[in-house]
């Protein structure tokens, strides 16, 4: 077997695609819109999370190998049928967002909770977080939701005269509360610090402490300086940012919404994107006829984890009949997440 450090990029990219051609319909490579473009290039499909999760379940393909982050690798497990198997080029690439929410954390406050109010809140998890957490949901009435959803699935449960618990981002939640005009209805809690509960123990929604390094960095001060510098620039930002810089901006939405209004607009349009920044570099070299501005380049180190050379890796063990570096789940795990992410599915 070739050192693959010792080949150039294009004949690792040659090799991948070679692969790609013997593997046929017998090989399916989902990418989300974050992964470098040195992995884009080799995309079945692109989309945002919850795009990726519904070509996950239909895919007819015996190998899935998902470029992204962990927890949608994980989808994509828990989705395939049990004869498939799914792998990610770099089994490194994790998501600190998912890691701030453990289900021995979360089952303490849900504890709490349902002493509070029985049988009232339904636990909603973002798509961002680990399959446990997703099977704690899927096990308690509760479901998933992504960033494109998220307004939809809380309104369901509220008009129903149900509470929300949604965990693990934050923003997420706060800026979806507030959409939706309940921002004084809310209450964040963590593993460490739920006393809050003490005082706003009749919230609708409890929401967990957790946030996304990558969309932490933008600040008000950023919408400041692209406001001040042309007013004609219209600001979008993803919803994992801080409620300061989504009520700052001019829109917000999941990453599929933001290349979708970015490829609509007419030509001479000015943008400034608040978002993962090789999605971001990519809008501005495929929209040539629009100026296109990051609000500040903020890189995801983990989306980028997967390169080139742990793609054909990946293919070059698939193809050897080595499948030891698949992406495995418990069976009960499978079992109670699947139904939370049917749910969802189901609803969106
Ligand atoms: P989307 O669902 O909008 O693609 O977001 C996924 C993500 O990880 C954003 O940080
Ligand atoms: Fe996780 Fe943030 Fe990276 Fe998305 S951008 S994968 S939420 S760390």
């Amino acid at each position: 077997m070739d050192n693959l450090q010792e080949l150039s990029d294009t004949e690792v990219d040659e090799k991948i695609l070679k692969l790609k051609n013997e593997f046929k319909e017998d090989l399916f490579i989902p990418v989300h819109h974050y992964q470098r473009d040195e992995i884009v290039q080799f995309a079945d499909y692109t989309g945002d999370s919850l795009e990726l999760s519904r070509v996950s379940a239909k895919t007819e393909a015996k190998f899935i190998v998902f470029c992204g982050v962990y927890f949608m690798a994980e989808i994509a497990r828990v989705l395939a049928d049990e004869r498939k198997y799914v792998f990610i080029p770099n089994r490194g690439a994790g998501c600190p967002l998912a890691d701030f929410a453990f289900p021995e954390d979360i089952e303490n406050v849900w504890n709490i909770l349902n002493r509070l109010h029985p049988h009232e809140y339904i636990p909603v998890t973002y798509a961002n977080s680990h399959a446990a957490v997703k099977a704690f949901c899927g096990r308690n009435e509760g479901l998933i939701c992504t960033s494109s959803n998220v307004a939809k699935i809380f309104k369901y449960i509220l008009e129903g005269g149900k509470r929300v618990f949604f965990m693990p981002d934050k923003n997420l939640g706060i800026n979806t509360a507030s959409s939706l005009g309940m921002g004084n209805d809310l209450c964040v809690v963590d593993g460490y610090s739920h006393e809050n509960l003490n005082e706003k123990k009749d919230s609708r929604l409890v929401i967990w402490n957790g946030f996304c390094i990558v969309h932490r960095v933008f600040t008000p001060d950023h919408v400041k300086y692209w406001r001040k510098k042309d007013s004609g620039f219209k600001i979008i930002v993803h919803p994992e940012c801080e409620p300061e810089v989504v009520e700052a901006s001019d829109y917000s939405g999941s990453t599929s919404r933001i290349k979708k209004m970015i490829e609509g607009s007419p030509a001479g349009s000015k943008w400034v994107i608040g978002t993962e920044y090789n999605l971001v570099n990519r809008l501005s070299l495929q929209n040539k006829d629009k100026v296109i501005e990051p609000l500040d380049k903020s890189v995801c180190a983990n989306m980028s984890k997967n390169r080139r050379r742990d793609l054909l890796s990946t293919l070059l063990a698939v193809q050897r009949g080595d499948y030891t570096g698949q992406v495995l789940l418990s069976r009960e795990v499978i079992r109670d997440a699947k139904k939370a992410i049917e749910r969802m599915l189901d609803l969106s």
